[in-house]
């Protein structure tokens, strides 16, 4: 099974509209509600490749009851989330339907009291020891991907401490976050992590994506996989360094193109494929993502026909230092 971390999940509301004018009065032509949050998203696409997949992290309030609720119809999903006392955060997402643009609203996350992180340590290492809930734990954790922001409350290094124990219990770890708490989980040394371009100069102050890549690996990330928006993504390894984009870039909403990335990266990871397919399901994955309306569902039809056409090319120049 592979288990999926979101500290700040999120209850995400859709609206589509026919034409988004600021100031202006809406009719909402389709309204959706999904159990959302970077790691929910991840572990949507996983079920629909077939992964059994976990989920943990914190829900509370009349949204968190919502958010379970709709995350038990999942098919494919075990929710071993842990209970808080504050409400779990909504998002908004309006699409205009002329554009096929998105204007997204967050709220902040609710704050999480140190007896409510350190019932999460307890539940993530209980899942880590095979010994978790019947459904969840009997199965041992295969990977462990550590996705978002972190609510208020939880300590800055949470995502380090998080993968010295999954590398403690032998489990390979994916960190896909940004700014201090990614500084800080670097350190720790992930396996694999996912900055998009904006997100990785953050942590080096270089916007030239190889030199940025290797740059994070300094830092401690085993691999990197730079995404690069329509650009497509920048794989650096310790076995090589490959670049892979889609063959044409997609219109629609790019949200949660990066979550199905990373569940990309992870299957592949999980099934052994060589870098350079794993990279080739991510770029096609995270494209048919863009085409799909919402964040964690993806286009069968335009991730079959990508993963068939997308070119995967190795460099071979060294570093640019
Ligand atoms: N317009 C597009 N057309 C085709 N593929 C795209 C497009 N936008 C993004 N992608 C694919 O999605 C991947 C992830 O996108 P991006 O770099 O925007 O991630 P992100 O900012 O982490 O996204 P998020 O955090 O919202 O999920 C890219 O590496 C690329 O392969
Ligand atoms: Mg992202």
């Amino acid at each position: 099974m592979i288990l999926t971390v979101t500290l700040n999940t999120a209850l995400d509301l859709t609206y589509r509209v026919p034409r988004l004018d600021v100031h202006g009065s809406h009719q909402v032509r389709e309204v959706t509600e999904r159990p959302g949050g970077k790691g929910l998203n991840v572990a949507r696409v996983l079920a629909a490749l077939g992964h059994a997949t976990t989920v943990t992290g914190f829900a509370g309030g009349r949204t968190g009851a919502e958010l379970r609720a709709l995350l038990g119809e999942e098919q494919g999903i075990t929710d071993a989330l842990v209970p808080i006392g504050g409400s779990t955060r909504r998002t908004v997402g309006v699409v205009d339907e002329s554009s096929g643009d998105a204007t997204q609203l967050n709220e902040p996350g609710p704050h999480i009291t140190p007896a409510e992180w350190a019932s999460l340590l307890g539940t993530y290492a209980e899942l880590l020891r095979g010994d978790g809930t019947a459904e969840a734990g009997n199965s041992p954790v295969e990977a462990v991907a550590l996705c978002g922001s972190l609510p208020p409350g939880v300590p800055v290094g949470a995502y380090a401490q998080l993968i010295r124990e999954a590398h403690a219990a032998g489990v390979p770890v994916v960190l896909d976050t940004s700014g201090e708490p990614l500084r800080r989980g670097l350190a720790a040394r992930p396996d694999l992590v996912k900055p998009n371009a904006t997100e990785l100069a953050g942590i080096t102050g270089t916007t030239e994506p190889l030199r940025a890549a290797r740059a994070a690996q300094r830092r401690g990330a085993h691999s990197v996989a730079a995404s690069l928006g329509s650009q497509g993504m920048l794989l650096v390894t310790p076995d090589g360094t490959w670049q892979a984009g889609p063959p044409r870039s997609i219109a629609g909403n790019p949200t949660g193109a990066g979550d199905s990335a990373v569940a990309g990266l992870l299957s592949g990871l999980v099934e052994g494929l060589p870098w350079p397919d794993r990279l080739a399901r991510a770029v096609a994955l995270s494209a048919a993502t863009v085409r799909a309306p919402t964040a964690g569902e993806f286009d069968e039809e335009v991730h079959n026909d990508l993963l068939a056409r997308v070119k995967v090319e190795e460099h071979s120049e060294p570093a640019p230092d």
